[in-house]
């Protein structure tokens, strides 16, 4: 099993969440964050981002995004991320990242599955 933590712009959630109900996928968890990239907010590099905040000059400027936390077998991995590529790019930069990690082991507390069975 994977983890796929999945950073993309806030108006991109409905998609992504529309690709894992279209996949059949289990649950996930979503959260709104602040983040940078590479160009660390800076304004143009990001259509929503200032230096100017309400009269303070920052180095970094954090920019909302939604973060999705999404634990899938290996065999959809590529799938997910192929499709998040495609409907999340928009050639701008700040458009967001995947990242990918091991998942050892899943537990569902009410019946005690565990590993995929769980997912
Ligand atoms: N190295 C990183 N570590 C943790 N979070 C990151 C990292 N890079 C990006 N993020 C998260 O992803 C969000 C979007 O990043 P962004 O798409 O701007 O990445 P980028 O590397 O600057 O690519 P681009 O040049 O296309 O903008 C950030 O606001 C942050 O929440
Ligand atoms: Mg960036």
């Amino acid at each position: 099993m994977k983890e796929l933590v999945m950073i993309v712009r806030p108006e991109k959630l409905e998609v992504v969440k529309g690709i894992i109900d279209k996949m059949s996928l289990g649950g996930m968890t979503v959260g709104t964050v602040m983040g940078c990239g590479a160009q660390k907010g800076a304004p143009g590099a990001d259509e929503q981002g200032s230096r100017e905040i309400r009269g303070l000059k920052t180095t970094i400027n954090l920019i909302p995004k939604i973060r999705i936390s999404l634990i899938v077998e290996d065999r959809h991995v590529d799938e997910v991320v192929r499709e998040v590529c495609e409907s999340c790019a928009t050639g701008r930069p700040g458009d967001g990242k995947v990242f990918v990690r091991n998942i050892e082991d899943v537990i569902r507390i009410r019946t005690g599955e565990r590993g995929e069975w769980a997912l």
